[in-house]
């Protein structure tokens, strides 16, 4: 009897502890995630230069076959040359999924990198990416129009490190965070401004977030992008919400750029 107790109690014990150690991993408590069911996710792997290796830097959204939106704090300073793009895989690294290239970079004339501000660019490719009606492993996402409001569940995905100062996971990983009111994101975040061009999102004692390598990803509610991965003090830590590109504020931005470097 006793030693029955005392195995129910240790299989227990190890359920638990296992259990804390899964709830440690993903984007910041989040969880495994197949492609299918982020279509419109792309990965960004950048090189140093040209001789060396390609890795997983920042994550991106399809606006369609041949447009990427991201975070300007991702490809900032960098050659097209020396990116390469990923869509249509789960995996941070490896060749599954379809492979392209920055053809051309624009960055919001606005960004600011000291305050991370108007944190927004647009990456033309070429070749275009198959998307098709038949194939929803790859798919455009819309822009949508109004900021989410407060309270708002919106859903964060990436490849990015699972805790402040770990690793990045090899597996898309994604999680769901409640958009918080500017007010109290600039309360929190009293030594920088929290501009219209900003959206914060996060739990009040933390434990969800996105974190680095995430930027650029997409921040999604109804299946429209309402966010982009920009920054945040620390990564999952209470009272400091998640802080992403207000992408509905630079609507009309995306779309002007979308006119003009359109193919003739
Ligand atoms: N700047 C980071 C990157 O380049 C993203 C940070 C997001 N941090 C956060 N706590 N939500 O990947």
């Amino acid at each position: 009897m006793i030693k029955v107790i005392c195995l129910s109690a240790l299989i227990l014990l190890i359920g638990l502890c296992h259990g804390e150690t899964n709830f440690q991993g993903r984007i910041v408590g989040g969880e495994d995630i197949s492609n299918y069911y982020v279509s419109y996710i792309a990965q960004i792997r950048r090189r140093s230069s040209t001789t060396s290796a390609y890795a997983q830097t920042c994550g991106a959204s399809l606006l369609d076959n041949r447009t990427l939106v991201t975070a300007a704090h991702c490809v900032y300073n960098r050659l097209a040359e020396n990116f390469l793009i990923v869509g249509g895989t789960d995996q941070r690294a490896g060749m599954d999924g379809y492979v392209t290239r920055a053809e051309k970079i624009v960055i919001h004339d606005l960004y600011n990198a000291s305050i991370t501000d108007n944190d927004i660019a647009l990456i033309f490719l070429s070749p275009a990416l198959p998307i098709r009606e038949d194939n929803i492993k790859l798919s455009a996402i819309s822009v949508a129009s109004e900021r989410p409001s407060v309270g708002t569940y919106a859903t964060v995905s990436g490849w990015g490190t699972t805790t402040e100062s770990g690793l990045s996971s090899n597996l898309l990983q994604q999680v769901q965070v409640p958009v918080v009111d500017s007010t109290s994101c600039q309360e929190a975040y009293d030594w920088r401004p929290i501009s219209d061009g900003m959206l914060c999102a996060g739990l009040p004692n933390g434990g969800k977030d996105a974190c680095q390598g995430d930027s650029g990803g997409p921040l999604v509610v109804n299946s429209q992008l309402v966010g982009i991965v920009s920054w945040g003090e620390g990564c999952a830590r209470a009272n400091y919400p998640g802080v992403y590109t207000n992408v509905a504020y630079f609507k009309n931005w995306i779309d002007q750029q979308r006119a003009s470097n359109a193919l003739v």
